[in-house]
């Protein structure tokens, strides 16, 4: 039983989470990354689940890492508990993560959102990293994904002032993969995952891995590596599939294998 998510299926092959602390604008406590990663990892097992969105309410994706939960912890405790270090959990599902972000996502909220694949923001995003402004910094992965994603320039903009930045600007900066007007972002979301979903799921996990071994390597091994997971997908049956209803000029059935 959940007490910080609620889980859904909108649609075929479509998981939902949705952030449920409403009274304090989805802040991120232990509990909740312990019900996240759990979900994510429950689901990203499930053959018949080939896209999971994360989201959270009109007024706030997450404003945040719970701070009445950690004002009073000391550096010995955050440090043997590795605070956070949990979170490490998404990095490890294969199946795509969806973000739907509108309101506040802030702090440990816009880096929830930066751990998703895709990132779709309503209008009424509004995406920042104020730790500076409590005395500490980011520390669910502020520093390393914002500023791979906007460049140090902006990174640092947002890190060191605490500023706020909208849905536009974290387009314009690449943080955000598509805007959408905030009362069709729910719509928007299904319909952007249940295509995903439709995809072949082997070949939808391996462009996943592909994209964020980009991150981590250096071009030609990346390269290669991009070039034996193509290679690796005609051992699939949907690959043979997916190429002859293109030649008979027909949708494709994948079978997800
Ligand atoms: N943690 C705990 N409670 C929070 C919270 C957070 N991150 N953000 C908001 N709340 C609570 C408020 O304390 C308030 O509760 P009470 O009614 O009991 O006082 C309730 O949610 C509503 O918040 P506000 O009254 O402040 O709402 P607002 O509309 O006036 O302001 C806001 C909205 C600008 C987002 C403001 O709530 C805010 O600045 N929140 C904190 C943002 C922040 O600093 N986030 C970073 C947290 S640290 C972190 O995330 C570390 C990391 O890297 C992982």
């Amino acid at each position: 039983m959940t007490e910080t998510i609620l889980l859904d299926r909108p649609a075929e092959r479509v998981a939902r989470i949705t952030l449920d602390r409403p009274r304090v604008l989805n802040a991120l406590n232990l509990r909740t990354m312990q019900e996240i990663t759990a979900a994510t990892s429950e689901l990203d097992g499930d053959p018949d689940v080939g896209a999971i969105i994360l989201t959270g309410s009109a007024k706030a994706f997450a404003a945040g890492a719970d701070i009445k939960e950690m004002a009073p912890q000391s550096f010995g405790d955050v440090h043997a508990a590795d605070w956070l270090g949990g979170w490490e959990a998404l990095s490890r599902v294969r199946t795509p993560l969806v973000a739907a972000v509108a309101g506040y996502a802030l702090g440990g909220g816009c880096e929830l959102a930066m751990m998703c694949d895709l990132l779709l923001a309503a209008d009424t995003a509004k995406f920042g990293q104020p730790e500076i402004t409590l005395g500490v910094l980011p520390g669910m992965g502020g520093s390393q994904r914002l500023t791979r994603a906007i460049g140090k320039a902006k990174a640092m903009d947002l890190i060191l002032t605490g500023r706020t930045m909208d849905a536009e600007e974290a387009e314009r900066a690449g943080l955000v993969s598509r805007i959408v007007p905030a009362d069709a972002l729910s719509e928007e979301t299904v319909s952007t995952a249940s295509k995903i979903a439709s995809m072949s799921k082997p070949a939808v996990m391996l462009a996943k891995e592909a994209v964020h071994r980009a991150f981590e390597t250096s071009l030609s091994e990346g390269l290669l590596f991009e070039r034996r997971l193509f290679h690796s997908t005609f051992a699939t049956h949907d690959q043979k599939e997916g190429m002859t209803a293109f030649i008979e000029k027909r949708p494709p059935e994948f079978r997800h294998r």
